[in-house]
């Protein structure tokens, strides 16, 4: 989908967006295509349930005395109350909106959507662009006999607005921004025969033509380093396992800040391996390396709109397979720290996982902070549902700028407990700590507890994104299917926190 952003309308859109405002009061765009059609626009208002409340829509089809095919009535809610979140979703619904009746070339009048607001019309015009994109995201080179009536059609979105200038340049850092978003939709949408640790590697070595530094340990070079804990989950397995480090250096050369580390769980396919998962739902394990493909696509977002500070994404890519060679149930393996696991479930991984990467970022590094995404535990579902991420840490201030970038980008993050009696039901009888805790109570935070074995002194972050990496249904501006949750959170904790 082309976007662009002009002053004027375009000659010959073949749907006419125009917004209308609470109680069904016309902007001036639309007061004067209504007086254009004879009032076509407020008999369909009055002949249909809009009211002008947000993300509403009403068509009046082959208007007389218009070129346009359609004109598309926006609600815009109550004047001045329309935000950055508000407007992306607003670009978001209308994108599917137009796909669905068929519309091939649209042009948003976007006049006075801004007055009284807080936010300049530009911003707001690049915010609506920014959403329709992010929305029109699709994952179809699967799909070889696909009929071209269920095809979307929308190929070109003008964005009518003042200062197109100013709202072309917003928009270009969030297209990237938006880039980073599809990579990580691809890979975890992706089955598990296609992306596995070594096809991953090579999907985020693609970021080295964007100035990222794209370093890969191989398994010979994990076990000179004592990572048995992501080793003995990837034993099971045909597939090797990977360690991929992957380093955008933006800071300016004065800056003498430590860079900052971003870490993923990256289990291409999770079976549970010795500890199988039941049959049913098990393809949703494709998306277990869902922590991984965001860091990945944070890298090229990063990358991407050349952004002024030095970061660090490590992901640790393995599959969990059952096989002969597979780990067992009650198994010890010493990990790079030195601390020794007692497995006691196969299928608590991602912790086993994420100790060996998080311990080598933290002494490599010495990064400023930590954060972690992994889609940890199905008990974070049970605890916040689908609707936010839960956000595990050993510093408030960190946890305080992820709840914030949350709600700013629209990926709501929750902060969820830590403390010593859970730490102790982690404590194992043969060795120093074992992979689960006491039946299934507290399930997300023993996992978190886990994670804070092997973070020192670093400033740490966990988000457990099992809930939110994967969607049943379409949303704002997120279709179903891989989210890329956490891309645009943590480009926002940077941009607003970080960035000089
Ligand atoms: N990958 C799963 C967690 C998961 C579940 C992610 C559902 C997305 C949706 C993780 O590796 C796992 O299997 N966790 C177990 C831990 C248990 C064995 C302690 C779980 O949550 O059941
Ligand atoms: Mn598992
Ligand atoms: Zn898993």
């Amino acid at each position: 989908m082309k976007i662009t952003f002009t002053a004027r309308s375009p000659a010959e859109p073949d749907a006419l967006v125009v917004g209308a405002f609470a109680d069904r009061v016309l902007s001036a765009a639309a007061g004067e295509i209504d007086g254009q059609t004879g009032g076509a626009l407020t008999r369909a208002m009055s002949a249909s349930r809009f009211t002008g409340a947000s993300e509403q829509f009403v068509d009046v089809v082959a208007p007389a005395a218009l070129k346009a095919a359609r004109v598309v009535l926006a609600g815009l809610g109550k004047p001045g109350t329309i935000d950055e979140l508000g407007v992306q979703n607003l670009g978001g619904s209308l994108v599917a909106h137009l796909n669905r009746v068929g519309a091939k070339r649209a042009a948003v009048i976007f006049d006075g959507w801004s007055d009284g607001g807080k936010i300049s019309a530009p911003a707001l015009a690049a915010n609506l662009a920014y959403g329709a994109r992010l929305r029109s995201y699709r994952f179809a080179k699967y799909r070889t006999k696909e009929k071209p009536e269920s095809k979307p059609t929308l190929a070109a979105l003008t964005v009518v607005a003042p200062g197109p200038r100013q709202a072309q340049a917003v928009f270009g850092r969030l297209d990237r921004v938006a880039d980073g978003v599809f990579f990580t939709r691809d890979l975890v949408s992706e089955p598990a025969n296609v992306i596995y640790p070594v096809t991953l590697t090579a999907q985020a070595k693609t970021l080295s033509g964007l100035g990222v530094d794209v370093e890969v340990l191989t398994e010979a070079r994990m076990r000179k380093l004592g990572m048995n804990a992501i080793l003995g989950v990837g034993q099971g397995s045909s597939r090797e396992s990977r360690l991929v480090v992957m380093r955008w250096s933006g800071a300016p050369k004065r800056s003498k800040e430590p860079l900052l580390a971003f870490v993923g769980k990256g289990v291409t396919f999770d079976t549970g391996g010795i500890s199988i998962k039941p049959a049913g739902g098990m393809e949703d394990m494709k998306w277990d390396m869902g922590g991984a493909g965001a860091v990945i696509g944070l890298m090229k977002a990063l990358a991407g709109r050349r952004a002024k500070i030095d970061v660090v994404g490590v992901v640790g890519l393995v599959e969990n397979m059952p096989s002969a060679s597979a780990q067992r149930p009650g198994d010890v393996v010493t990990s790079m720290s030195g601390q020794t696991i007692e497995i006691i479930n196969t299928d608590a991984e991602g912790r086993l996982v994420l100790a060996d990467a998080l311990w080598y970022c933290q002494s490599r590094f010495k990064p400023r902070f930590m954060v972690d995404l992994a889609t940890l535990t199905g008990a974070i579902i049970v605890a916040l549902g689908k609707y936010q991420a839960g956000v595990f840490s050993n510093d408030d201030a960190l946890a305080d700028k992820l709840v914030a970038a949350g709600q700013a980008v629209g990926e709501p993050v929750w902060r969820m407990p830590l403390g010593e009696r859970y730490d102790k039901d982690i404590n194992s009888d043969i060795a120093d700590v074992k992979n689960v805790g006491k039946n299934r109570e507290a399930g997300s935070i023993t996992a978190a507890q886990f994670l804070l074995r092997f973070v020192n002194e670093t400033p740490w972050a966990h988000l457990d994104i099992a809930g939110m990496a994967w969607s049943k249904a379409d949303t704002g501006t997120v279709p179903k299917g891989g989210t890329g949750f956490g891309v645009r959170l943590l480009d926002r904790l940077i941009a607003d926190n970080y960035e000089k």
